[in-house]
């Protein structure tokens, strides 16, 4: 009987220690998420391009999904919320890192059809312009991509992260504030009532929908639906491909189903950029990832070391930014789908020999020609989505998605309800051949970077040509001048074009314009400023998500 006592005693004082570190370990959890400053987030975060997507994209993670759940279910959201910007008719790179630091690149961008149109880099525009069109329609990898990250990372079932999206679909949703504006842009506004897309974005009278009408996707509702229940294999072996590969043939293009068979994911080590204290991991070629880590290593000697600057320090942080910019815009056709060219990859642009050579070169006073930065002068595109993931397990999702060009070649799959991409005008200005299977060389560099202490920002940015400037000037903002990481975004960008003129973004500081002017910088317009970048961050424990106001966006965390 005494021992039972005993045992029954212990079982009682076990219990209530129990209970003691149970209500300790609440109290610090407690403790860490009220610890977090009001708009920061104690466990994870979403930061897409809308906010009912990054939403669609929470509500994943709070239901036991990962980082990748929610991403994927963000950016299929995104295809029903901004169509104009990514869709499975299209391509992504995923920069994924574990919590054990382990950095991943996935690559399911676009690649070439065995056939395509002879000369087709005769078809490239020369100026400034749309390129609808079905010569320009690459392999999508979107679903393949998904399928792959979703077998690696996923939590929740596949059906699941489709279900948001459906629903938005099928349902409708009120015309998205930023679409609406878009289509109310008069050369949109023609695009779309000239292109097949009419038979969803019009009303009766073909006139473009706009705010306060409801937008509705039931072909691609059913789309999804039928890749919810069976996979990606519906787009890549079965029916859905073959309705997909009939519409295109009926826009005049060259696909066939042995291109969606053939579609391969790539998975690759990112590559890791030490910039000081700072661990950069970036997507490798096509990618523009070795153009943002040549710009920030060249600025990092340039710049001024404390965060309040007066008109002249400011003058010359963006002076020598823009030379930067200039050396990149020269070094662009180092990058290339590595796959098709050995003798030469963009290793040397992250080379800290080659990235001490060029800095020599730029001189605080003066600008040059456009001969100095080796510059072959091509047009400018935009377009695109990214969207910054972060989980409760510490894994982080840095994602940047596109169909290319707003909506990209205009060509809407009526028997799918699938918008194509025209991603292969990428080439323009770029190459000088094209290869079946080759994937064009890109901008898009969804990053990670982990500061010393520990800190981790997932980062990426959309808006094609100015997706460098708008992540490399966040990134200088915030870790380097000390700015919040939501005024590191919002601050008017500088945008050097692809003839190296500079063109600043409504509100940039005129003094700075003007000292800028004075040291010979070619100033230009444009109405155009497509810059979005989505960011989470994670240091001591809280969360700030950043949505970037100019697409309207809102981040949702918890
Ligand atoms: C649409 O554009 C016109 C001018 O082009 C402007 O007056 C109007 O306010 C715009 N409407 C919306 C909803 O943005
Ligand atoms: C900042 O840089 C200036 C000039 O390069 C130097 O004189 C100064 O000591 C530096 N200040 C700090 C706090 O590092
Ligand atoms: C431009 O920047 C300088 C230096 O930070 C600041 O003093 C000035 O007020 C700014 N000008 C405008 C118009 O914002
Ligand atoms: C490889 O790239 C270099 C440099 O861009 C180029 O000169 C060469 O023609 C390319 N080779 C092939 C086989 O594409
Ligand atoms: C720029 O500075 C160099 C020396 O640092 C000087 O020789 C040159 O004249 C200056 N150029 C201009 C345009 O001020």
């Amino acid at each position: 009987m005494a021992n039972c006592k005993s045992w029954f005693v212990c079982c009682v004082v076990a219990l209530g220690l129990l209970g003691a570190v149970a209500l300790i370990c609440l109290g610090v959890a407690f403790f860490a998420v009220q610890g977090c400053p009001s708009g920061s987030f104690g466990r994870a975060a979403v930061s897409a391009d809308s906010w009912i997507c990054s939403k669609a994209g929470r509500s994943m993670l709070q239901q036991g999904g990962s980082a990748v759940d929610g991403a994927i279910a963000a950016l299929l959201c995104t295809s029903v919320v901004n169509p104009q910007s990514m869709g499975i008719g299209g391509g992504s790179m995923f920069t994924i890192r574990s919590k054990t630091g382990n950095v991943k690149f996935f690559n399911f961008r676009e690649v070439v059809p065995k056939s395509f149109k002879e000369n087709l880099l005769n078809d490239c525009p020369t100026t400034f312009r749309m390129s609808p069109g079905s010569q320009w329609i690459g392999v999508p990898g979107e679903l393949r991509g998904y399928e792959e990250v979703h077998k690696q990372y996923g939590k929740l079932p596949w059906a699941k992260l489709f279900e948001p999206s459906i629903q938005l679909a099928r349902g409708g949703i009120e015309m998205p504030p930023y679409l609406a504006k878009l289509l109310n842009n008069s050369f949109v506004k023609n695009l779309v009532e000239k292109s097949s897309l009419c038979k969803i974005l019009c009303d009766k009278n073909r006139i473009v929908l706009g705010k306060g009408d409801i937008l509705k996707f039931p072909k691609l509702a059913e789309t999804m639906e039928t890749i919810a229940e069976k996979g990606a294999d519906a787009l890549y072996t079965g029916e859905i491909g073959q309705d997909l590969i009939k519409d295109i043939k009926d826009a005049g293009g060259t696909l066939e189903m042995e291109d969606l068979k053939s579609f391969h994911v790539r998975v690759e080590d990112a590559w890791t950029v030490p910039l000081g204290n700072i661990r950069m991991h970036i997507p490798p070629p096509p990618s523009g990832g070795a153009l943002l880590a040549f710009i920030l290593a060249l600025m990092k000697e340039f710049l001024p070391n404390q965060s309040s600057l007066d008109v002249y320090q400011k003058t010359q942080m963006y002076h020598h930014y823009i030379e930067a910019a200039k050396f990149a815009n020269g070094l662009k056709r180092s990058i290339f789908d590595p796959k098709f060219n050995k003798t030469k990859s963009a290793n040397h642009l992250i080379d800290p020999n080659f990235i001490n050579h060029i800095r020599a070169k730029i001189v605080s006073n003066r600008t040059h020609d456009v001969s100095y930065y080796a510059v072959k002068p091509s047009s400018d595109r935009f377009g695109t989505t990214h969207v910054s993931v972060l989980d409760v397990d510490g894994l982080a999702v840095s994602a940047t998605s596109t169909i290319n060009e707003i909506f990209g070649g205009t060509i809407y799959s009526p028997r799918t309800g699938i918008i194509l991409n025209n991603e292969l005008t990428d080439f323009c200005g770029r190459a000088d051949t094209v290869r079946a299977g080759e994937q064009p060389p890109s901008a898009m560099t969804p990053a990670i970077l982990e500061t010393q202490s520990g800190g981790l920002l997932v980062i990426g940015g959309s808006g094609g040509s100015m997706i460098t400037s708008a992540v490399a000037l966040s990134i200088i903002n915030h870790l380097w001048l000390g700015m919040t990481l939501k005024d590191a975004i919002a601050v008017p960008i500088a945008f050097v074009d692809s003839q190296n003129n500079v063109k600043f973004e409504p509100g940039f500081n005129t003094s700075v314009i003007d000292g800028l002017k004075a040291l010979g910088h070619k100033v230009a317009d444009t109405p155009y400023f497509f810059n979005v970048v989505n960011a989470v961050e994670k240091e001591d424990g809280c969360i700030a998500a950043i949505s970037d106001s100019r697409k309207m966006g809102v981040p949702a965390g918890y």
